[in-house]
């Protein structure tokens, strides 16, 4: 079985049952291979965090407001100085072949037509060269001037000469900003990937794995892997080497916010990985608003996983992020109807967060604070 082969095709209009995020979850298992389904749905450990990630936002109620003018209201806003249509982005995920041949080609397509910017991963199927021309082609087609602003997920290579060469070749095919991923050095996955289906960016780079040094009796210490782990003298070897700015991805405890701007990084993304790589985690919402403390508005913060609806959105941004991402649902949408899919997907997702900016009287971004919730437990 490889994971392109023999699941039920794309869908070439969407069934007008196709409403919610959850719409496309329910129905990409029939378009994705067995493997790779479980590969994608899966949470670390007994999935408690996987579940907590969603229970996190139900444990808000919204507030809503009347009678406000929303004349000129915008979901627009600014990240290291770079304008977002919306506070919305699709998160880094890896392999977008798992789901549809084109890949991250139909992704960043998809997100470009709705001028929602795709953080592309160290791990796509398609070379981050080619995701930064599809999305400028795109682009192009809808006669825009530029793309939305290009983002390159960074993960930290065993050697920092190849860690390097994927900063250089970003910075050079226009990516805007690095986003720095930590916190899944180690984890434990049993997913092969089919033969069809490459981490195209580090083609001819070592690759380093964690059953390495399994016959030593070696499990997690003392293997290659986290040996090789990045430290925080590699974000500050990061800060040195590149004038982009460096968002840091996968944290959720205050101390590490405040070395993270120690270390000269311009922004953190709160974040469990979408309980995938351990169990028990604090979701992010929870671990937000220490996290706003911490920083004191000196750097944006932005949180993930479970975000599904633009309610999601709303609770996020009222807690003190700057902007959120959607992992799964790209694939789910990629799956279920190739670029349509996506399209739709996030075009859901943005008609729901203007939707709940207007209930709630939020004309910007900026004005959705804390006043719009009330914590039920
Ligand atoms: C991920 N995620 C991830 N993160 C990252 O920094 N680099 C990567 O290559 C990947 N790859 C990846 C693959 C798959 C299949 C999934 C589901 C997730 C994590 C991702 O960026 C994000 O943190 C979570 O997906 C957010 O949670 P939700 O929206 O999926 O609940």
């Amino acid at each position: 079985m490889t994971g392109l082969s023999a699941q039920q095709p794309p869908l070439t209009t969407i069934p007008s049952d196709i409403r919610t995020l959850a719409d496309y979850e329910r129905l990409a298992q029939n378009h994705i291979s067995p493997d790779a389904w479980r590969h994608i749905q899966a949470g670390a450990g007994g999935e408690t965090s996987l579940g907590a990630n969603r229970a996190q936002f139900d444990r808000f109620h919204l507030v809503p407001r009347m009678l406000s003018d929303m004349r000129g209201a915008t979901t627009e806003v600014h990240l290291f100085g770079l304008r977002h249509a919306a506070p919305i982005l699709l998160a880094p995920v890896a392999y977008h072949r798992l789901a549809r041949p084109q890949g991250e080609v139909a992704t960043i397509s998809a997100a470009t037509a709705l001028d929602i910017t795709m953080v592309a991963s160290t791990l796509s199927s398609i070379s981050l060269e080619d995701i930064a021309g599809a999305a400028r082609a795109a682009a192009a087609e809808l006669r825009r001037p530029a793309p939305p602003p290009l983002w390159f997920q960074l993960y930290f290579q065993p050697d920092r000469a190849y860690t390097l060469d994927l900063v250089r070749r970003a910075e050079i095919a226009g990516y805007q900003v690095l986003v720095f991923t930590v916190d899944a050095s180690v984890k434990r996955s049993d997913f092969a990937l089919p033969a069809d289906v490459e981490a195209a960016n580090l083609r001819g780079m070592p690759r380093l794995s964690q059953s390495a040094n399994a016959a030593e009796g070696r499990i997690v210490f003392g293997t290659p892997l986290l040996d090789a782990a990045p430290t925080w003298d590699d974000l500050g070897w990061l800060r040195s080497v590149t004038q982009l700015p460096i968002v840091v991805k996968g944290l959720l405890s205050p101390d590490d916010a405040k070395l993270t701007m120690d270390h000269g990084a311009d922004g953190i993304i709160v974040s469990n990985h979408g309980g995938r790589v351990m169990d028990g985690l604090i979701p992010p919402v929870d671990a937000l608003p220490a996290m706003v403390e911490a920083v004191e508005d000196k750097i944006p913060l932005l949180l993930d996983s479970g975000v599904r609806h633009g309610t999601d959105v709303l609770k996020a941004l009222a807690l003190g992020a700057r902007a959120v991402l959607v992992g799964r649902p790209q694939i789910h949408a990629l799956a279920v109807a190739g670029i349509g899919g996506v399209a739709h997907m996030l075009q859901i997702l943005r008609a729901e967060l203007e939707l709940a900016m207007a209930q709630t009287g939020c004309r910007s971004p900026d004005t959705i604070t804390r006043h719009i919730l009330r914590d039920r437990t």
